[in-house]
C-alpha cells in the first residue's frame, strides 16, 4: 500500500532509436557520460534522485543558513537521535564525505578494513588512506541463484581468517553495510549484527555501520527474522544500529533528500573513546566539510534530510518500498531476464554473465548489458561487475536502482519490455574494451571510455 501520491511531475521523453545509438557512441559506451535528458527511465542510482514529500519541500523554507549554531542542525541532531539513537552528529555534504571524515580518523597506512562488502566509494577511501579493504561475504552471497534470507551478512569465518593473517592490531575498523549494496542490496540480520559487534569488540576494532539503507534493511528483518515479526521498522532500526560505535550515512538514500550525509558517534558503551572519536571527527569535518553545524550542506538541505529521516521509517512506506522493488524483479523475471535472487532492497540486479555467456569477463558483459538496455529503451542502469570492481571475484551484475517514490508500475513495465526486446538478439551482442581510463582504478567506471570489440 502506498501512503503518498504525486502532486508535481517532471517531463521525460524517449529519444529516437537513432539518437540512442549515437548517444552511446558519443558517451564512450559509459552511461555516466550520457546527458540525463537523453535518458527515459533513469535507474543509475537511488541516491539523491528520489521524490521529496510536501513536508520536506516546506521544510526547505525553514532552513537556517547561519554558519554557526544553525537551528536546522539542531533539528537534524534531534532526528538522528530519535530515529537512529545516536546523539553525536557530524554533518557532511554526502556519504563519501562522511567516509572521508570517519575513516580518516581511524585508518592508517598498512591497516586492513573488514566489511561485509565495500561499496566503491568506501573501497576507494580505504585505499586512499593506505589501507587494504577486505570483503567478508557469506557463502553463496555472490551466487545469483542461491536462496537465503540474509545474503548480505558478514562472514565471521572470513574475518577471523583475515585477522589471523594480519594481526588484530592492524584491523582498526570493522564495517557492516546495511543493506549490502555491492552484494545485490541484500539485507543483514540483527543476529549477524550482534555477532559482528562482539567480534569487533574482541579484536579491539571500532564497529561502524554504513547505514545508508537502514530502514529497507529493517523491513527485511521484520519480514524474515522471527524475533522481530511483531516489531516496527522504527524499533528494529534503532535496535540494529545500537550495536555500532559509529555510523556513516548518506542522506541521499534514506534521508530521502537530494543531498546530505553525516557521521554519527555513539555515546555508550564507547565512553571516553567515543567522546574522543566524536571530537576528532568534528575537527576533521571542519577541514573537509565545513563547520560542525552545517558540514557542507545548506541549512535548507539539512531541514529536508531531518524530515526525510523520520518519514523513511513511517509505515507503510518501508513496506511499499520493498514491495515495489520485488514487483520490479518479478516483471524482469517474467520478461526472461536473469534476476539475482532474492531481490534486494533498493534495486534489481541482473546477471549479465548468464545473459551473455558468449561475452568474456574481460569484455565486460555487464557494461554491454547497460548499453543494450539504453539502446532498447532509453533505460540507464549501472554495471557492478568486473568493470566497476576490477580484480574482485564477483558476478557480472548490472544494477537497476529505483529512486524512492518516483516511478510507477508503467515505467517498470517499459524497462521489462526493453529487456525482453534485447533478449531476442542476445547472441549478437558484442563485448567492450576500455579505450581510456582515469588513474584511480577503484573509480574508473565513472569516467572510462569504451568501444565494442571487433
Ligand atoms: N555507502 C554506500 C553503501 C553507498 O551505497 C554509497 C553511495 C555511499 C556509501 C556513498 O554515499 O553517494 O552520498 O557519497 N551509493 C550510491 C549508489 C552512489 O549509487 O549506490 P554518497
Amino acid at each position: 500500500m502506498r501512503n503518498y501520491k504525486a502532486k508535481m511531475v517532471e517531463p521525460i521523453t524517449l529519444p529516437s532509436r537513432e539518437r540512442r545509438d549515437a548517444v552511446l557512441e558519443e558517451a564512450g559506451y559509459n552511461a555516466f557520460n550520457v546527458a540525463a535528458e537523453d535518458v527515459y527511465i533513469d535507474l543509475l542510482t537511488d541516491s539523491g534522485t528520489g521524490t521529496m514529500s510536501d513536508a520536506q519541500w516546506a521544510a526547505l523554507m525553514r532552513g537556517d543558513e547561519s554558519y554557526a549554531g544553525s537551528r536546522s542542525f539542531a533539528h537534524l541532531e534531534e532526528a538522528v537521535s530519535d530515529v537512529m539513537g545516536f546523539p553525536n552528529v557530524v554533518p557532511c555534504h554526502q556519504g563519501r564525505g562522511a567516509e572521508n571524515v570517519l575513516y580518516g580518523c581511524l585508518v592508517e597506512e598498512g591497516d586492513v578494513v573488514l566489511n561485509n562488502a565495500h561499496f566503491d566509494t568506501t573501497r576507494a577511501h580505504v585505499a586512499n588512506l593506505g589501507g587494504e579493504p577486505v570483503d567478508c561475504p557469506v557463502e553463496g552471497a555472490r551466487d545469483p541463484d542461491i536462496a537465503g534470507d540474509f545474503k548480505g551478512d558478514f562472514s565471521l569465518d572470513r574475518a577471523r581468517a583475515a585477522v589471523d593473517e594480519v594481526g588484530h592490531e592492524n584491523v582498526p575498523v570493522v564495517v557492516l553495510t546495511i543493506t549490502n549494496n555491492s552484494t545485490a542490496g541484500q539485507p543483514v540480520s540483527v543476529a549477524n549484527t550482534r555477532e559482528v559487534a562482539e567480534f569487533a569488540r574482541e579484536i579491539g576494532a571500532t564497529f561502524v555501520i554504513d547505514a545508508c539503507r537502514f530502514a529497507e534493511n529493517a523491513e527485511f528483518v521484520r519480514r524474515r527474522e522471527a524475533e522481530f515479526a511483531d516489531a516496527s521498522v522504527a524499533d528494529i532500526a534503532r535496535e540494529q544500529l545500537s550495536y555500532a560505535d559509529a555510523l556513516v550515512m548518506s542522506g541521499k538514500k534514506e534521508g530521502l533528500s537530494n543531498v546530505g550525509g553525516f557521521v554519527a558517534v555513539a555515546e555508550e558503551p564507547g565512553g571516553e573513546a567515543a567522546a574522543q572519536l566524536f571530537e576528532r571527527a568534528k575537527q576533521r569535518g571542519i577541514l573537509y566539510e565545513g563547520f560542525p553545524t552545517y558540514g557542507g550542506m545548506a541549512g535548507r538541505d539539512i531541514e529536508a534530510m531531518a524530515v526525510g529521516l523520520r518519514e523513511v521509517v513511517e509505515p507503510p512506506y518501508p513496506e511499499a518500498r520493498i514491495d515495489q522493488v520485488a514487483t520490479f524483479g518479478d516483471l524482469l523475471s517474467e520478461a526472461g531476464l536473469p534476476v539475482y535472487r532474492p531481490v534486494g532492497g533498493h534495486a534489481v540486479y541482473l546477471d549479465a554473465g548468464d545473459l551473455f555467456p558468449n561475452v568474456a569477463p574481460d569484455e565486460y558483459p555487464g557494461q554491454a548489458l547497460v548499453c543494450e538496455l539504453y539502446r532498447e529503451g532509453g533505460v540507464r542502469g549501472v554495471e557492478l561487475g568486473s568493470f566497476a570492481f576490477p580484480g574482485v571475484d564477483r558476478p557480472e551484475l548490472v544494477r537497476l536502482a529505483l529512486p524512492r517514490r518516483t516511478y510507477a508500475r508503467e515505467h517498470l513495465e517499459h524497462v521489462a519490455d526493453a529487456g525482453a526486446a534485447l533478449l531476442d538478439r542476445r547472441r549478437e551482442v558484442r563485448g567492450l574494451e576500455v579505450v581510456s581510463e582515469p588513474p584511480v582504478p577503484e573509480l574508473r567506471h565513472f569516467s572510462a571510455e569504451l568501444r565494442p570489440v571487433e
